[in-house]
């Protein structure tokens, strides 16, 4: 388990226009500055990054991506390579969330995609998570092939942080839909962590981030990071409001031993 906690803000289609989103990004910058033992990432819509990168002035807040192609370059209208993404500030890149994979991303494209962003020197933020769960714990082999698939094309772990994001959980856009228990969500940690402790050494494994990320809010937060036993959240509707975004980043701020 590492020493300090990641909390990735994931703005999704959010906010409207770019005045707005720097805006939200200068709130969240101030209330990460008063957190420093946390490590703040704001994961926005690509237009805003390049603006965005501007504000990034303290070392407390980075920028990430939602998503990007496995190719450098090349005619693949509409898309964003990792190199591209690098160039414009960004250190951190979501990679098959749940929204995505509804839109037909398939875990081989994950796994292509995670390599590229690890190759063009960023961190892949992995989502993986069950859409739901039945009694018989099928759901496990799922999230296993996810994780399996998330690590194929990487030989050591250092660029990559894995969020447990049960698609269940996943609010509607306002951070309030149901969470998972704090007893699933440190069940679920200790499996993927078995699964990254058989694919790279132990110790290697040991190092990767696994954070949490379905409906994270100011009232959830604590105990999730409590008893969940995570390394921090993937939070998506709270994000969007600055008075919860810091009271997450208070939460993730807490004493870690
Ligand atoms: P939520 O979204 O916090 O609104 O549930 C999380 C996510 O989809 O990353």
């Amino acid at each position: 388990m590492s020493t300090h906690r990641t909390v990735v803000f994931n703005w999704k289609m959010h906010p409207p226009e770019v005045g707005k989103a720097k805006e939200l990004f200068l709130d969240i910058r101030k209330a990460a500055a008063r957190r420093p033992r946390v490590e703040t990432v704001v994961a926005a819509p690509f237009p805003y990054l390049a603006e965005l990168r501007k504000l990034t002035t303290g070392k407390h807040t980075k920028l990430g991506a939602q998503d990007a192609f496995w190719e450098r370059a090349g005619a693949y209208t509409g898309e964003v390579s990792a190199s591209m993404l690098a160039s414009v500030g960004v250190s951190h890149v979501i990679v098959g969330h749940s929204e995505r994979r509804a839109l037909g991303e398939t875990n081989d494209m994950v796994s292509r995609k995670v390599a590229a962003t690890t190759r063009a020197g960023l961190v892949a933020v992995v989502c993986v998570g069950e859409s739901e769960r039945d009694p018989h714990g099928r759901y496990l082999a799922d999230v296993e092939a996810q994780v399996r698939a998330a690590c194929a094309g990487v030989r050591t772990p250092k660029r990559l942080i894995i969020a447990y994001e049960p698609v269940w959980a996943i609010s509607a856009g306002d951070g309030n839909g149901t969470t998972a228990s704090p007893e699933d969500v440190h069940e679920m940690g200790i499996f993927i962590r078995r699964i990254l402790s058989d694919i790279y050494a132990r110790r290697t494994a040991e190092q990767v981030r696994i954070l949490y990320g379905g409906s994270v809010n100011e009232t959830n937060a604590h105990q999730l990071l409590s008893d969940g036993m995570v390394d921090g959240f993937l939070v998506g509707g709270a994000s969007l409001k600055p008075s919860a975004a810091a009271a997450i980043l208070s939460a993730a701020h807490g004493s870690r031993t």
